[in-house]
């Protein structure tokens, strides 16, 4: 039984724009397993075709990002894996990606990480199969996208390879797009960019594992550059994945490290992050402090912990928050990482408390990054120099 291929972006009246006829061309459920795992509130479900057919429709349906392949496939079983490695993105991220990207027709367009296949689908649909070239790591992953496409009826370029090497073989392309978060953008998709083109793709830093999308439109000097739109969370190229760093590195033996320095804060923990997750204050940070890490420790009251990780050094930091404006601070190691958060969420009240949008990202020539605020003159500082 098919049921209704366009219904997650109908139920979310996101406007479709011209992709209308796309979406409406390529029904998402084609690019799913018969065992998949949907995120819901409560972390991801396995939902089972045989097992519960409408729960299936149900979840292909819906407008939530569905994992198709844990742990690089060494995972088995039907219970979730341990890390999220392939997965169909959630319909109203490709939407407002595909938005971003500004297509014309005719435009040849490169995406990196094919995953399932449907955005390279879609993009078929909307520029005609022989304008589009699709990169994907995972041999297993791109041959199971390849029988789904043949299957849909399109038959773009699926490429299995590093999709950090672009596919020079295609270039120029007027667009890329990156269905993968990035921490460094490679040089090779802006050279295998035409100038004037524009690539668009989930980046942030090492800090909070969130990314926001980017538009960067690519000069004639070979650089290129533009502006963050919204948060996201996107799993990371594989190569730019976080070695999450081990607690006994920083915290050797029992008890608080000899060189620990104790103090309180007034700062609370949604004043940094809010409810959301995606909060413009968590962003500004992660780009004042893009070498270190931070992680929290929930409770059903909320968030009850933070920890700062240093990935340059063995600095440390902990808060424990309570209610009162008088939260306990542990920090270690040569940096005091807690006194750099604060200093870049001042940094950040005292511009204003400026959006994601507000904020932009220069690739330069020689590929260095730059974070900027409001004009490509006006760069993002990294915190650590000043307060140290
Ligand atoms: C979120 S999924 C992409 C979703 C996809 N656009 C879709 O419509 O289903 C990200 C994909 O990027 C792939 N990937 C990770 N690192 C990569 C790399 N270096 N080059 C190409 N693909 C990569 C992963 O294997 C995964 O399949």
């Amino acid at each position: 039984m098919e049921r209704g291929p366009r219904d997650p972006l109908v139920e979310t009246g996101v406007p479709t724009s011209d992709w209308e006829a796309a979406f409406e061309a390529v029904p998402r459920h084609l690019f799913l397993p018969e065992v998949m795992w949907p995120a819901t509130e409560e972390g991801h479900i396995t939902v089972s075709r045989a097992d519960d057919p409408d729960g299936w429709w149900r979840w292909a349906n819906a407008d939530v990002p569905i994992v198709t392949q844990w742990d690089d496939g060494r995972h088995t079983g039907s219970a979730p894996g341990a890390l999220a490695t392939s997965s169909s993105s959630m319909p109203t991220a490709v939407l407002l990606m595909f938005d971003e990207l500004s297509v014309f027709d005719g435009a040849k367009v490169l995406e990196i990480g094919t995953g399932t296949g449907w955005c390279a689908a879609l993009l078929s649909a909307r520029l005609g199969e022989a304008n589009v070239v699709s990169v994907e790591l995972d041999e297993t992953v791109a041959d199971t996208a390849r029988k789904a496409l043949n299957v849909a009826g399109r038959h773009p370029k699926i490429v299995t390879g590093d999709g950090l090497l672009g596919w020079p073989e295609g270039a120029p392309y007027d667009r890329v797009l990156v269905t993968v978060g990035v921490h460094e953008v490679p040089r090779a998709w802006i050279e295998q960019t035409r100038p004037g083109g524009v690539i668009v793709m989930p980046w942030g830093t090492r800090y909070s594992g969130q990314n926001a999308i980017v538009r960067l439109a690519v000069a004639d000097d070979g650089t290129a550059g533009g502006r963050f739109s919204r948060a996201t969370r996107f799993m990371h190229v594989r190569s730019q994945r976080l070695e999450w760093p081990e607690f006994d590195d920083y915290l050797p033996g029992e008890g608080w490290p000899a060189d620990t320095r104790r103090s309180v804060t007034g700062l609370s923990a949604a004043q940094i992050v809010d409810e959301s997750d995606y909060a413009a204050s968590d962003f500004a940070i992660s780009l004042l402090l893009p070498d270190c890490v931070r992680t929290f420790a929930r409770s059903p009251q909320g968030l009850q912990t933070m920890w700062l990780f240093g990935l340059t050094d063995r600095s440390w930091a902990t808060v424990y928050f309570d209610e009162d404006d008088s939260s306990q601070v542990y920090q270690g190691g040569p940096r005091s990482l807690w006194d750099e958060v604060e200093t870049a969420h001042r940094w950040w009240v005292e511009r204003g408390r400026p959006g994601h949008e507000e904020f932009g990202l220069t690739v330069t020539a020689d590929g260095r990054q730059e974070v900027w605020l409001g004009e490509p003159s006006a760069p993002v500082p990294c915190v650590a120099s000043a307060v140290r």
